[in-house]
C-alpha cells in the first residue's frame, strides 16, 4: 500500500461497555453518566429499549445520563422491544428480562431474527424464567415471561461474553450464587463492570460467579476507545507503506486485544503507551507504523480476544508473506452474517488465495489484490475490513452497503480520511 498516514487519531467509546453502562445504569439506583459512551445505532437500540421500560435517558452524543429505578424498577414496556441488528442487546437484556415481573416481546432486523437464542434461553430456562422463540426456530423474535430466578452452574458449550454476561445479570436477582464456565475466557467487562456498581462477583480461571444482589449503586463511568474500531487503523497503518499513526486512549483489557498478539505473530510493530486504568478497564495510546508481515496461526484460546477483528486480521493475512490459517473460529458463521463465507467471499473476489474451513480459514498471502464489488451482507465489519482492503488496490473497490458502518463507527470513512497527508 502506497498511502502515507501520518496523525493522531481516537475512535470512539466501546461498544461492549457502552451497552452494558446503560443497562447497569438502568438497573442500579441513583444516576449514572457515561462519558466516551459509543453514539452508534446499537447502543442507541439498547437506550431505547430500557427508555421502552420507563427509565429516563438523555444522551447527547458520547454523553449520557440515565436515571436508574433499582433492580426492580423497570416498567412493563407496552410494545416489543426493538434490538435493531443488535445481539449483544438481545442476549443481554435478556437475562435482566428473565427476572421481571412482566412478559415482554423481543425483535429486530433480518439479520438478528436468523441469530441463536438457544444459547441463552437454555441456561435462562433452566434458571426459572419462561423464553420461547415465538417462530419456534430458536432465533428472535422472543416472548419472555419473567419468573423468580433460582441460581445455577452453568457449562456453556461456548466462549460467549453474551451468554455468560446474559446468565450473571439473571443471577443478580436469582436466589442463590449463579456461575458460568466457558470453554476458553471471553471479554470480561460485565464482571468487571458488575463490580464498579457494588455486586458480588468472583473469577477464577475460566468461571464467572454472581451473589444474588439487593441494589446496584448508579456510577461515573469513561469508556475508552474501542479496540475492534482501533483493529482498523492498525491494519491500515502495518499495511502502508510510509506511516506512522498514534491511536488515543484504547481499551487494552486483556480479554479483548488478542489482535496486539497476532500483530506481534506476524512481525508487525505496534506500541502501547501511556499505559493506565480507567473505570476498571485498562487503556492506552497505540502507535503503529508501517511493518512487513508474515503469515501465522490463530487460534484456541486467543480466538475469543479478537473473534470481532477477523475480518480485518484476514485482510491483513492476505497482504502478509506467507500461509495464515485461523482455526477454532466456527462463531464466526454466527454473527452479524456469517463471516467465514463473507471474509473469504470478498477476498477470493480481490484475487486472494483463500479456503474456506469449518472452523475458520487458510490464507495464502502475498497476491497482488484488485478489485471488486464486496457483499457486505449489511455487516459493518466486512465493510470497514474491506474499505482496508481496498486501499492495497488501485482498483475501485464497490461495497454495496457503506452506510451500515453506522452499527458500531458512523465516523468511519472520515477518520479514515483523516490520516492521509
Ligand atoms: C460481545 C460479545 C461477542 C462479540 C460481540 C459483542 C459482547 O459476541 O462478537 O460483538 O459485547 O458481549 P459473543 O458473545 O456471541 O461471542
Amino acid at each position: 500500500m502506497k498511502k502515507r498516514l501520518r496523525g493522531t487519531i481516537r475512535v470512539p467509546g466501546d461498544k461492549s461497555i457502552s451497552h452494558r453502562g446503560i443497562m447497569l445504569g438502568s438497573i442500579a439506583k441513583g444516576t449514572t453518566e457515561l462519558t466516551g459512551f459509543l453514539d452508534g445505532a446499537d447502543c442507541r437500540s439498547t437506550i431505547r429499549c430500557f427508555q421502552e421500560m420507563g427509565i429516563d435517558i438523555i444522551q447527547e452524543q458520547d454523553h449520557v445520563v440515565i436515571h436508574g429505578m433499582g433492580l426492580h424498577g423497570l416498567r412493563s414496556p407496552v410494545d416489543t422491544l426493538d434490538v435493531g441488528n443488535s445481539g449483544t442487546t438481545t442476549r443481554l437484556i435478556s437475562g435482566i428480562l428473565a427476572a421481571q415481573d412482566f412478559t415482554s416481546q423481543l425483535n429486530g432486523d433480518a439479520s438478528i431474527q436468523t441469530r441463536p437464542m438457544k444459547r441463552i434461553m437454555e441456561p435462562l430456562n433452566q434458571m426459572g424464567a419462561n423464553i420461547t422463540s415465538i417462530r419456534e426456530n430458536g432465533c428472535a423474535p422472543l416472548r419472555i415471561v419473567g419468573k423468580p430466578l433460582h441460581g445455577i452452574h452453568y457449562d456453556s458449550p461456548v466462549a460467549s461474553a453474551q451468554v455468560k454476561s446474559a446468565i450473571l445479570l439473571a443471577g443478580l436477582y436469582a436466589d442463590s450464587e449463579t456461575s458460568v464456565t466457558e470453554p476458553s475466557i471471553s471479554r470480561d467487562h460485565t464482571e468487571r463492570m458488575l463490580r464498579g456498581f457494588g455486586a458480588d462477583i468472583r473469577t477464577l480461571g475460566r468461571t464467572a460467579s454472581v451473589l444474588p444482589c439487593q441494589e446496584l449503586h448508579g456510577q461515573q463511568l469513561f469508556i475508552p476507545g474501542d479496540i475492534s474500531s482501533a483493529a482498523y487503523f492498525i491494519a491500515a497503518g502495518l499495511l502502508s507503506n510510509d506511516a506512522d499513526i498514534m491511536i488515543e486512549h484504547v481499551n487494552t483489557n486483556p480479554t479483548r486485544a488478542g489482535i496486539l498478539e497476532v500483530v506481534r505473530r506476524m512481525g508487525g510493530s505496534v506500541t502501547l503507551e501511556n499505559q493506565h486504568d480507567e473505570s476498571g478497564e485498562p487503556v492506552a495510546d497505540l502507535h503503529v507504523v508501517s511493518s512487513h508481515l508474515h503469515g501465522c496461526e490463530i487460534s484456541g484460546d486467543l480466538i475469543p480476544t479478537l473473534i470481532d477483528e477477523i475480518p480485518v486480521i484476514a485482510v491483513m493475512a492476505a497482504a502478509a508473506e506467507g500461509q495464515t490459517i485461523i482455526r477454532d473460529a466456527a462463531e464466526l458463521k454466527v454473527k452479524e452474517s456469517d463471516r467465514i463465507q463473507s471474509i473469504c467471499d470478498n477476498l477470493a473476489a480481490m484475487g486472494c488465495n483463500i479456503t474456506p474451513t469449518d472452523d475458520g480459514m487458510i490464507i495464502e498471502g502475498g497476491a497482488p489484490l484488485h478489485g471488486a464489488h464486496i457483499q457486505t451482507h449489511a455487516d459493518h465489519r466486512i465493510a470497514m475490513a474491506f474499505t482496508i482492503a481496498s486501499l492495497l488496490t488501485d482498483d475501485d473497490v464497490m461495497l454495496d452497503v457503506p452506510h451500515c458502518v453506522t452499527i458500531s463507527y458512523p465516523r468511519f470513512y472520515d477518520d479514515l480520511a483523516s490520516l492521509y497527508d
